[in-house]
C-alpha cells in the first residue's frame, strides 16, 4: 500500500498542465503515494454552482496533504453572469475555493521561497534567496464586504467620516493568527540558519490592524533573540526589493501584502514560473505554485512547470521525505543550470511536459 494519500487538485487553465509535469517528477523521485483526484475551481462553478464541492472537502479530510494547480476566479459581475441559469435564484453565492480551503483547514502559514537559480536568464540579481511568510487566513481576505455601508455601522464612532454610499471591506487581524505566522517564520529561520526577518507592514496608516500585527511579531521575536528582527513599511519594502534584493532574508507579513510581495519577488527570480508555495496548518498542508490559471497561455502546454515541481518538492519535505525533496530541487537546479530545456518564459521553445521530463531524467 502507498505510504501517503495525496489529494490531487488540478483546477483550471494551466493548473492541470503544470501538475501533469509535476507528477512525472514525483513518480521519478520514487515517492510512495496514492494520488486522489478532486474537483475544484471555476469549471465546478459552471458545472455545479460550487467552486469547492462537499465531496472534495471530504477528500481533503481523508488525505495526508494536497497538491493544487490553479483556479480561475472572476469579479462579481462576471461571476453571476456566467452561472448557468438552472442555478440562479437559489441564493447561491460565489466564493474562492482556495481561500475557503485556507480558512476551513486553518492553513495559517503561507510559505513562498523566491530563489535565483544560477543559469536562469530571468534572474534580475544573482544570489537572491528570499523566503516570504504570508499570513494566510485573515486580513482583507476574511470576506466581510458590503457594496454599501450597513446602517448599523453609523452607530460606531468615526464612521461619520465615511460616505454612506461607500463600499466597505473589513480587514480583520487577530493576535493569534499574527503570532502563528510569526512563530512559523522565526522557527523556520532557526531551523534553516537564516539570520534576519523583515516584518512588513503599514502601521502608520493601518494603526489598529497592523499595530496589532507588529506587536505580536515583536512579542514572538523576543523569544528568538538570535534572529534579527527588522521592521519596514510596505511601500519602502517594494522599493528596497527592487534596488537590492540581497538585503532580504525572510519577509514576514500580513495576507494582502504577502500576496503582492510574492509576485514582486517572483519577478526578481524569473517570474511566476519559479514561485512555489506551501499553505501549512497544524497537521495538514496544501502545496501549490503561486501563479494563477494563466488563461493567456492555457491549453498550449507552454507554461513553466518549475513552480509546480518545486511545490511538489516542498510537499515531499513536509511529508518527511527530506532526501526526495532535496533531490527534486537539485534536479530542477541542474536543468536550469544546463539551459538546454527552457520554456517560453525563459526565452526557450520547450513545452511544459518536456520540462517535466528533463527534471525527471535528472532523478533517474
Ligand atoms: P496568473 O498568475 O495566472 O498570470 C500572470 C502572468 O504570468 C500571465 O501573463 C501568465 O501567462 C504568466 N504565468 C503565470 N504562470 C506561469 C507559468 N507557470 N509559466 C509561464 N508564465 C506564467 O495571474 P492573472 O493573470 O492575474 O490571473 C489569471 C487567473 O488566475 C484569474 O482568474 C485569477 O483570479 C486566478 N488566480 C489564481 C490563483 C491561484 O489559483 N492560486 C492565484 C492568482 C490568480
Ligand atoms: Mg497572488
Amino acid at each position: 500500500m502507498a505510504r501517503y494519500k495525496i489529494a490531487w487538485l488540478p483546477g483550471d487553465g494551466i493548473g492541470p498542465e503544470v501538475l501533469e509535469a509535476a507528477r512525472t517528477v514525483l513518480d521519478a523521485s520514487g515517492l510512495e503515494a496514492e494520488y486522489l483526484p478532486g474537483d475544484i475551481g471555476w469549471n465546478m462553478w459552471l458545472k455545479e454552482g460550487n467552486t469547492l464541492p462537499e465531496r472534495t472537502v471530504e477528500l481533503l479530510k481523508r488525505s495526508d496533504c494536497a497538491i493544487f494547480g490553479a483556479v480561475t476566479s472572476k469579479p462579481p459581475s462576471d461571476v453571476m453572469q456566467e452561472l448557468p441559469p438552472r442555478f440562479r435564484g437559489k441564493g447561491i453565492r460565489y466564493s474562492s475555493a482556495l481561500i475557503r480551503i485556507r480558512q476551513q483547514f486553518d492553513l495559517f502559514t503561507c510559505l513562498r521561497p523566491c530563489k535565483a537559480y544560477p543559469g536562469n536568464p530571468g534572474n534580475l540579481k544573482e544570489g537572491t534567496d528570499i523566503v516570504i511568510f504570508r499570513e494566510n487566513t485573515e486580513g482583507i481576505y476574511c470576506g466581510a464586504e458590503w457594496p454599501r455601508v450597513p446602517q448599523e455601522f453609523f452607530a460606531v464612532r468615526g464612521m461619520e467620516r465615511v460616505s454612506p454610499n461607500a463600499a466597505v471591506s473589513v480587514r480583520a487581524i487577530t493576535r493569534r493568527a499574527s503570532q502563528n505566522i510569526a512563530r512559523a517564520a522565526f522557527e523556520h529561520a532557526e531551523k534553516h540558519g537564516r539570520k534576519k526577518i523583515t516584518a512588513v507592514h503599514k502601521a502608520n496608516v493601518l494603526r489598529a490592524t497592523d499595530g496589532l500585527f507588529l506587536d505580536a511579531v515583536r512579542e514572538i521575536g523576543r523569544e528568538h533573540p538570535k534572529i534579527r528582527l527588522e521592521e519596514m513599511y510596505i511601500d519602502n519594502c517594494c522599493l528596497q526589493l527592487v534596488l537590492d534584493p540581497l538585503k532580504f532574508d525572510i519577509i514576514l507579513t500580513t495576507n494582502l501584502f504577502g500576496d503582492i510581495l510574492s509576485d514582486l519577488c517572483a519577478g526578481l527570480v524569473g517570474g511566476l514560473g519559479f514561485a512555489p508555495s506551501a499553505n501549512i496548518g497544524k497537521s495538514w498542508a496544501l502545496f501549490e505554485p503561486a501563479h494563477g490559471s494563466a488563461p493567456d497561455i492555457a491549453g498550449k502546454y507552454v507554461a513553466n512547470p518549475i513552480a509546480a515541481i518545486l511545490s511538489a518538492a516542498m510537499m515531499a519535505g513536509w511529508l518527511g521525505e527530506k532526501k526526495k525533496a532535496h533531490d527534486i530541487e537539485g534536479a530542477v537546479a541542474a536543468v536550469i543550470r544546463e539551459g538546454k530545456v527552457r520554456t517560453p518564459d525563459m526565452g526557450g521553445g520547450s513545452g511544459t511536459l518536456e520540462m517535466g521530463r528533463a527534471v525527471s531524467e535528472k532523478l533517474r
